[in-house]
């Protein structure tokens, strides 16, 4: 089943649902000053949350550094993956980039996550590197891009 979430740009109010989401969905997740930071002071960011009835139930935040989009975090509340809302946030993503100058969009993935892998995979990202010890954990990630 695909559902049709409202998707708008993440707002401050958003953080406490992002951060409750986060400590769901991951197992060694992102800290309050993390998501905060993201929100509230990077100044180039491209953040995008998916909402149902108002509530969020996945987001995707990102930045652009001249012609690179560096996809940071993407996540959906355990209830609600499998039913097109990442596929939402990324092509309200890809969408906003075509008035950019943006070229190549980059991501980290841990190397386990066979989900996400096959996800990014699915919207055209290529492993291009392998970060040892990426993570705090100790885990290596994926570096995928994909070219626009
Ligand atoms: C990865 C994630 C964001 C995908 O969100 P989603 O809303 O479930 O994805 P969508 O429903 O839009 O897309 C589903 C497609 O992605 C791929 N996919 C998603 N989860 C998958 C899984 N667990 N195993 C295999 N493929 C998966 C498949 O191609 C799937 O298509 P299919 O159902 O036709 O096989 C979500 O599973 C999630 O939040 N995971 C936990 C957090 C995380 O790992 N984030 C990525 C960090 S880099």
């Amino acid at each position: 089943m695909t559902i049709t979430p409202v998707i708008r740009e993440a707002l401050p109010t958003d953080i406490e649902q992002l951060l409750a989401i986060e400590r769901r969905v991951f197992t060694d997740p992102w800290t309050r000053s993390q998501i905060e930071f993201e929100l509230l002071k990077q100044p180039v960011a491209l953040n995008l949350v998916a909402c149902m009835n108002e509530d969020v139930i996945g987001y995707l935040l990102s930045y652009l550094v001249v012609d690179e989009l560096h996809l940071n975090n993407l996540a959906v509340d355990n209830d609600f993956q499998k039913q097109g809302v990442a596929a939402g946030l990324m092509q309200e993503m890809f969408n906003r980039l075509e008035a950019t100058a943006v070229k190549h969009c980059y991501l980290e993935v841990a190397v386990t996550n066979s989900g996400a892998i096959a996800f990014y995979r699915r919207w055209g990202f290529d492993q291009v590197a392998i970060r040892k010890n990426y993570y705090h954990t100790g885990e290596d990630a994926l570096v995928m891009v994909k070219g626009l």
